[in-house]
């Protein structure tokens, strides 16, 4: 079994802690680390996904890995997709890239998480349950999949959940700022949002930190940075809309960027 994830603030990495306390002989490999590479075959019989979700779709990070991905026809394909508040028409998506490739879907999981986007939080008091119920979905995911279930998908995907889509992705982009990124003065130049960035989007040097124009969008930058020196346009952390996974540091993030890293680092 080959599982692929993506992450920014960790939530991707328990899941496949948890998955991986179920499937032992899994592997799994950071959809970071396939950068460069034009086309990837994958010719196991199991193959799963576990990413999160921007703007009420799958991050086009991950959109570009499955384009890329060459899988067998007969692979039961499964896919973790963790959310804030909606994961709107995701798997829908992902299925859709699946199918162009000659493959499909066959079970769709949604999973509630803490919301790293900033604009949307999610209330501290509630964070500890939301985790703790992860794990408990996992384990019945796993016995999904060990059963090879296949179920309609959920989510759906109309021309108006596309329009919200486009129009999520401008006002966070353009309007609140997510493309223009900089630091302020309180800033170390530690390096870390550099380290952290799954892409290298960012350079730092004695006397300045570059943010280039290949922006995953995974947040990772502004959540791990330790002096909250980021700033996305208008966005900036406060203790209310900072997170990282509990159980996930930066170093377990910045494997992510090492190629074909596994999952490491202690829960
Ligand atoms: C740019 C961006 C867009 C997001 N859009 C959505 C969204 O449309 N719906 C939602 O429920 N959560 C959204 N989120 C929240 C993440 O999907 C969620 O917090 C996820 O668990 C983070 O995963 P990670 O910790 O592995 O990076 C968004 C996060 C980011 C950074
Ligand atoms: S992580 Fe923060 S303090 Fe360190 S270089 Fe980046 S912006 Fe500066
Ligand atoms: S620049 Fe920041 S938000 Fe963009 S991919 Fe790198 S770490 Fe993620």
């Amino acid at each position: 079994m080959n599982i692929y994830y993506f992450t920014g603030t960790g939530n991707s990495i328990a899941i496949c802690r948890e998955l991986q306390k179920n499937f032992e002989d899994a592997k799994f490999t950071s959809i970071a680390s396939f950068a460069g590479r034009t086309e990837i075959g994958d010719d196991s019989d199991v193959v799963g996904f576990v990413v999160p979700t921007y703007y009420m779709d799958i991050p086009e990070i991950v959109r570009d890995f499955v384009s890329r991905l060459r899988l067998r026809p007969d692979a039961y394909v499964f896919a973790v997709i963790h959310y804030g508040l909606a994961y709107g028409r995701a798997f829908h998506s992902l299925n859709g890239v699946l199918e162009t490739g000659g493959c499909k879907l066959s079970l769709g999981w949604g999973i509630a998480l803490p919301d790293n986007s900033i604009v949307f939080k999610t209330a501290l008091a509630k964070q500890p349950a939301m985790h703790s119920e992860m794990t408990g979905t996992v384990s019945e995911l796993a016995a999904a999949v060990s059963d090879r279930r296949s179920v309609p998908l959920p989510g759906r995907n109309s021309a108006i959940m596309g329009l919200n889509s486009r129009m999520g992705a401008f006002m966070f982009r353009k309007v609140i700022g997510v493309d223009r990124k900089r630091v302020t003065e309180v800033c170390t130049h530690c390096g870390l949002c550099s380290d952290v960035c799954p892409v290298n989007n960012v350079t730092v040097s004695e006397d300045n930190v570059v943010f280039g124009d290949n922006c995953a969008e995974c947040f990772a930058c502004i959540h791990w940075c330790p002096q909250r020196a980021v700033r996305f346009g208008l966005l900036k952390l406060t203790d209310k809309s900072k997170y990282t996974n509990p159980v996930v540091s930066a170093a377990d993030v910045i494997s992510q960027n090492e190629a074909l890293s596994n999952i490491r680092g202690t829960p």
